[in-house]
C-alpha cells in the first residue's frame, strides 16, 4: 500500500492552476512537526505502508523543510520507501547532498515545459526546478521523475517538452491533465499532449494506454476500474486523518489516534468498495501504469 502524505500546505509557489489556488483545497497552518516525525512514521509502519510519497504543498518549502528532513529519516529508519514531488525551489547545495544522503527514493519534480517563460507564466523558479535535475545527476541519482501538468498554455509543447526531458535523463516523465471547476474542466489539451508525445516514445502499450485514458476523460459513462486510490493508495493529511483519495471528502480514520484494528478494518472496507468517478472523472494520472511510455 501506498500512502500520499500531505505534509503540509504551504508552497514557495502559487501555481495559476493549482488546487489551493483555484480553490478547491485550502492553506492551512498545519505540518508535520520533526517532533512529530517518529510517532508518524510508527503509526505509517504499523499499518503496512510500504512507500509513503510526501507532498504538500510542498515537502521541501523553505519554511518548513527541516521538518520533513526529519520525517524521511524516520520513515528511511523504517525500512519504508519514500517519495518526494516537489516543486525544487530555493534549494541548494546543502539541500541536494541531503536528500541523496536520506536515501530517498524517488524525487518528482513539476516542470510544465522547456521552456522558461511558459513554466514561470504557469509556476515560477524554473532555473530551481532545472538546477534540482540537474545537481541530482551530477551527484550519481537517478531516481528522478518528473511531472508535467497539461494545461491549454504549455499542451502544445509537451513533445519537446519530453525530448528534452529524456535528453537531460529523466526517463520517468508523467504527464497529467490540469484539473479544474467542472464546469471549466476540458481534456482536449492531454489528448493532444498525448497523441503528440506517443510519437516520440512509442512502447508496445502506448497506444492502448492512451486510448484507455482519452475513453476515461471523453465517456461519461465509462467507469474505468483501475484507479488504485482508496485501494493501494490512500491520502493522509498533517494531522493524521485518512482519507480514500484527495479529492474524496469522506474520513476513513485517523492514523494517530484510532486503534489500529479500527484503521485496518476501515482501510479494507475502502479497499473492497467501488468507487465512483472523483473530481467529476477519474484520475487517470493515477492508474496503477502512469506512464504510457514505460516498460
Ligand atoms: C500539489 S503539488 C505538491 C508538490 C509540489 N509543491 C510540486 O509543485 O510538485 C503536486 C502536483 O500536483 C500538480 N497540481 C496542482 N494543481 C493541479 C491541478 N489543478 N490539476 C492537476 N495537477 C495539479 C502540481 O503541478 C504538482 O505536479
Amino acid at each position: 500500500m501506498i500512502l500520499f502524505l500531505l505534509v503540509n500546505s504551504m508552497c514557495d509557489l502559487c501555481c495559476s492552476y493549482c488546487f489551493y489556488t483555484i480553490g478547491h483545497e485550502k492553506r492551512d497552518s498545519s505540518y508535520i512537526d520533526s517532533q512529530k516525525a517518529e510517532i508518524f512514521a510508527n503509526a505509517i509502519d504499523r499499518i503496512g505502508f510500504k512507500s509513503v510519497i510526501l507532498t504538500g504543498g510542498d515537502p521541501l518549502y523553505s519554511g518548513l523543510k527541516e521538518h520533513s528532513y526529519a520525517l524521511i529519516e524516520e520513515l528511511k529508519k523504517r525500512g519504508i520507501r519514500v517519495l518526494i514531488n516537489t516543486s525544487g525551489a530555493k534549494l541548494d547545495d546543502v539541500d541536494y547532498d541531503r536528500l541523496v544522503r536520506l536515501g530517498v527514493d524517488r524525487i518528482d519534480i513539476s516542470i510544465n515545459s522547456y521552456d522558461e517563460a511558459i513554466h514561470n507564466s504557469e509556476r515560477g523558479y524554473y532555473q530551481d526546478a532545472v538546477r534540482l535535475i540537474d545537481e541530482m545527476h551530477k551527484r550519481g541519482y537517478r531516481e528522478l521523475a518528473t511531472t508535467t501538468v497539461i494545461t491549454p498554455t504549455n499542451s502544445s509543447f509537451a513533445a519537446p517538452t519530453l525530448s528534452w526531458l529524456l535528453d537531460k535523463g529523466v526517463e520517468d516523465a508523467r504527464f497529467q491533465p490540469v484539473f479544474m471547476a467542472k464546469e471549466l474542466q476540458d481534456y482536449s489539451a492531454i489528448g493532444c499532449a498525448m497523441n503528440a508525445c506517443m510519437k516520440i516514445v512509442s512502447k508496445p502499450h502506448t497506444e492502448h494506454y492512451v486510448r484507455l485514458c482519452e475513453e476515461a476523460f471523453t465517456d461519461p459513462n465509462c467507469r474505468v476500474d483501475d484507479c488504485q486510490m482508496g485501494k493501494n493508495y490512500f491520502v493522509c493529511n498533517a494531522k493524521g486523518d485518512l482519507y480514500p483519495c484527495f479529492h474524496v471528502d469522506e474520513r476513513l480514520c485517523n492514523i494517530l489516534s484510532d486503534d489500529l484494528d479500527f484503521t485496518r478494518m476501515q482501510i479494507r472496507k475502502s479497499s473492497e468498495s467501488k468507487r465512483g468517478a472523483c473530481f467529476g472523472k477519474h484520475c487517470v494520472s493515477l492508474f496503477d501504469n502512469p506512464i504510457f511510455w514505460k516498460e
